[in-house]
């Protein structure tokens, strides 16, 4: 599968959940997901944003993410936030929330739909603070050194050119301002089944990589601090000898 294929793949995927306003992934009885593809697992539905969905709109929280990086990224009164990927808005409105009226939060999502569902949440919260604008993230639509805390929640696995992702989100952040990204990982060697499945790449599995790999993306864009904050592993493929798991990553450009 080249570059171009996957991404139109996955956009056409997330605009489908814009309009449906549920993610496609709804677990089985089996514990596979249905419409996504045979075994797809559904990781989406294990992150529980419990009280925290009451301070965003109804319909922001999609069950998109892998972890909730909001909780993690130490935000303070007047930050300027840029969350990546940022489907309906639920992290760009906890951190337009946590930032205050001086702060900002701005969402970026290359899928048309995505922003057209977060804008209308924002109108319908009465948000001044926020702002979600179309485009990619291997090009973000954003200045250089403009941004306090970059987030971003299950979205870079969906990247196929991550090295390329993390030199942009270098290229925004100010120098001495950070990363708090959750993301999905892998271990063990994925079966070339499951790497080659447009639905497990949708479905955020099959572009995930391997932690290891994943850190040393993020240093060679040049990252010197960078610490796992939280993991969650995932009871998928273990058996064969790979597995799943997500984490959240802080990284500070220095
Ligand atoms: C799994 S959803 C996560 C949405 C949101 N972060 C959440 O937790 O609800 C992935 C989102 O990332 C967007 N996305 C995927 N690849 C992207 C890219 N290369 N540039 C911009 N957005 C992208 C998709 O359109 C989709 O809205």
């Amino acid at each position: 599968m080249d570059d171009i294929k996957i991404k139109q793949a996955v956009k056409e995927h997330y605009a489908e959940v814009a309009v449906k306003g549920s993610s496609c992934c709804s677990p089985s009885t089996s514990g596979a997901s249905t419409c996504c593809g045979d075994n797809v697992i559904d990781i989406n539905s294990l992150v529980d944003y419990g009280a925290l969905k009451l301070n965003v709109p109804e319909g922001a929280e999609l069950g998109l993410g892998c972890g909730i990086p909001t909780e993690h990224a130490g935000l303070k009164t007047g930050n300027t936030v840029l969350d990546l990927g940022s489907g309906a808005g639920v992290d760009v409105f906890l951190a337009a929330k946590a930032v205050g009226s001086t702060g900002r939060a701005i969402g970026v999502d290359m899928t048309p739909e995505m922003i057209f569902r977060a804008r209308q949440n924002a109108e319908k919260g009465g948000y001044a603070n926020v702002e979600f604008r179309l485009g990619e993230i291997e090009n973000l639509p954003v200045r250089d050194a403009s941004i306090d805390v970059v987030l971003s929640n299950c979205v870079i696995n969906l990247v196929p050119d991550k090295a390329r992702a993390f030199r942009e989100v270098f290229r925004v952040l100010k120098p001495g301002g950070h990363f708090t990204i959750s993301d999905t990982v892998t271990y063990g060697d994925m079966p070339d089944d499951v790497r080659s499945s447009v639905a497990e790449w949708a479905g955020c599995v099959a572009g995930a990589i391997h932690q290891d790999e994943y850190i040393e993306i993020v240093r060679k864009a040049g990252f010197g601090q960078v610490e796992v904050l939280a993991q969650t592993d995932y009871d998928y493929g273990k058996g064969d000898g790979y597995g799943l798991a997500s984490i959240t990553l802080k990284g500070i450009k220095a």
